[in-house]
């Protein structure tokens, strides 16, 4: 290394420097027992970790991390790890969502405050992945993610369960008697049974997907489950390629661009991934000013048929999803189809095509290929338009009952999801198979977090009739796990007076997925004189966080980040603290 280049490096500025403050930056740094030695200008690398006992997806981090220090020293860098914040999606209240943008937040300005010349970012639940992507592209150093990895696939009576998933089939079991509350207990644990994250193709799987579709993780990182030992190598490796990323100058502006989301979302057409990637990639885009619309998740999946067949639409899960390929096998086959950029750059500094080369698919049950795919082109996530949801609402129609994609009911309004939680038992609730069961105020703003409520579970009385699905609109999300025909995430939100506001109960509610429309059967006139008479809620929160949150939060069609997180602020710090 020359001289030049040191001096270069931006850990240089602290721990290259002369007199009082070089002392000051290096000295306290020895306390941990390192040598002068590693301050002579070696790439530094953080190790952003989420572990934490309070995100048990992420609990693991920590060992993931030693990995990753082997592979910087190796390398010749020098690790430096640090905790952030972990937003786990079982415990936080009321919604983990409402603390991604705090978690990007954080991690942003941790990387950018530090002597950092590169970072490798782990994640695993959900909001943890989207939330470290979007701080790191707002500083643009070199940056590669790890996902800690799937958990391995539940086993309860011989048969596969799916995290997530298998929460409401157990729940309807219990309700309808098919379970006893002991059995429940025990599947509980059946459910959960190694460290790691969800192992459906729920929002975890689906973000540690993205990742390494958009470029930023190693190619197969995202399917190796958290307990395999291929985990912690392919850690390992990551820390000894951000050594290099570093000297490259590879940073997340070169890997993040345009074509990289337009694979990244028609990957996840192909895996039959969660609508909430719609909501993380446009946040993301919004980070390193790559104009997403939501229209691009209808316009660019069309031509993509289903090719891997997991829960919660299909029957196989992660560690299946890995012995049989993992991603590279999927964009290998989507690559063969035309239907990806495979000339865009990456982490490993080599183009998406040269990553997959040899990319194989190992069991065509679990990834089907083009030519016999799991389920058509067509089928997966829809955009739709309407004057319920004039900026727009998502269906994952892979998810939901055909026979309902073309439905016209009478709406019953609930004005949060506790109201309808409230009478869902109800044997006399006047509600029948027909019915579209409206649920507003679970927004961004309106909640706020804009949490995973909207796939309530149909009435009891419904349920033991025998009926499985029914037509459900929300402004809210779905957890990526659940299924149902649901209309997801409707903008504007009914706390902004969205149109959903102004939903009467018995007002016919028109869905037409083919036609990609959903519409409020009652005349224009009607809805002015009810838009007028409408008045915005009294707002709750008047400090703190939330009110933070409720003042800056972007509608769902935006990314629901906050609008003064948006753009790169890039990694300068003009000023000393000494
Ligand atoms: Fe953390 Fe599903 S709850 S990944
Ligand atoms: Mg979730």
């Amino acid at each position: 290394m020359t001289d030049g280049q040191k001096t270069s490096r931006r850990s240089q500025a602290w721990f290259g420097a002369q007199g009082r403050s070089g002392m000051l930056y290096r000295s306290w740094m020895r306390n941990q027992g390192l040598g002068h030695e590693v301050f002579d200008g070696r790439p530094v690398i953080g190790i952003a970790t989420s572990a934490s006992e309070l995100a048990p997806c992420n609990a693991h981090l920590t060992r993931v991390a030693e990995a990753v220090k082997r592979g910087v020293w190796q390398a010749g860098g020098l690790p430096l790890q640090f905790p952030t914040m972990a937003t786990g999606e079982t415990l936080m209240r009321p919604t983990a969502m409402l603390y991604r943008n705090l978690m990007a937040m954080e991690v942003e300005e941790l990387i950018r405050a530090n002597p950092l010349d590169g970072v490798v970012l782990l994640s695993g639940c959900d909001k943890t992945t989207p939330a470290m992507l979007m701080g790191a592209a707002s500083v643009d150093l070199p940056a590669v993610m790890v996902t800690g990895g799937p958990m391995l696939n539940g086993k309860y009576r011989g048969q596969d369960v799916g995290s997530g998933t298998h929460v409401w089939k157990f729940e309807e079991d219990l309700k309808t008697g098919r379970m006893t509350e002991e059995e429940c207990f025990f599947a509980e644990g059946c459910m959960a049974r190694s460290n790691g994250h969800c192992m459906t193709m729920g929002t975890a799987s689906t973000m540690a997907c993205m990742a390494e579709a958009l470029g930023m993780q190693l190619p197969g990182s995202a399917a190796w489950p958290a307990v395999d030992a291929r985990r912690m190598e392919t850690a390992q490796a990551a820390g000894q390629r951000i050594v290099r990323m570093v000297e490259e100058e590879l940073r997340p502006s070169r890997i993040l661009t345009r074509e990289a989301f337009e694979n990244a979302i028609r990957v996840n057409a192909a895996i039959g991934g969660s609508t909430n990637a719609i909501i993380h990639l446009t946040a993301i885009a919004g980070r390193v000013g790559v104009d997403l619309r939501l229209r691009d998740f209808d316009d660019l999946v069309r031509a993509v048929p289903t090719l891997v067949n997991l829960m919660p639409s299909g029957k196989y899960l992660m560690e299946d999803f890995c012995y049989a390929g993992g991603l590279p096998a999927v964009i290998a086959e989507l690559l063969r189809g035309g239907l990806l950029h495979g000339g865009q750059i990456t982490v490993t500094g080599r183009t998406v095509a040269e990553n997959t080369e040899n990319a194989e698919c190992l069991d065509s049950d679990v990834i089907t290929s083009l030519d016999a795919p799991f389920q058509p082109a067509g089928t997966g996530t829809a955009v739709l338009r309407g004057n319920l949801c004039p900026d727009g609402a998502v269906i994952k129609q892979s998810a939901a009952s055909p026979h309902l994609l073309t439905h016209r009911g009478p709406a019953r309004v609930f004005d949060s999801p506790e109201a309808y939680h409230e009478v869902a038992d109800d044997p006399e609730l006047d509600i029948d198979e027909n019915t579209v069961i409206v649920i507003r105020n679970a927004g961004p703003k309106g909640y706020p977090g804009m949490p995973e409520v909207s796939n309530v579970p149909l009435p009891a009385k419904l349920l033991k009739a025998g009926v499985k699905d029914m037509v459900r609109v929300c402004d809210g999300r779905m957890s990526g796990t659940g299924y149902g025909t649901v209309v997801l995430h409707v903008a504007p939100e009914a706390a902004v007076g969205g149109p959903l506001a102004l939903v009467r109960d018995g007002d016919p509610v028109v869905l037409d997925v083919p036609n990609r429309t959903l519409r409020l059967d009652v005349d224009d006139a009607e809805l002015t004189r009810r838009r007028e008479a409408w008045r915005a809620p009294v707002e709750r929160h008047t400090s703190g966080y939330t009110w933070l949150y409720t003042q800056n939060v972007e509608q769902a069609d935006q990314g629901a980040d906050f609008g003064f997180l948006r753009g790169c602020r890039g990694h300068e710090v003009p000023r000393d603290s000494h």
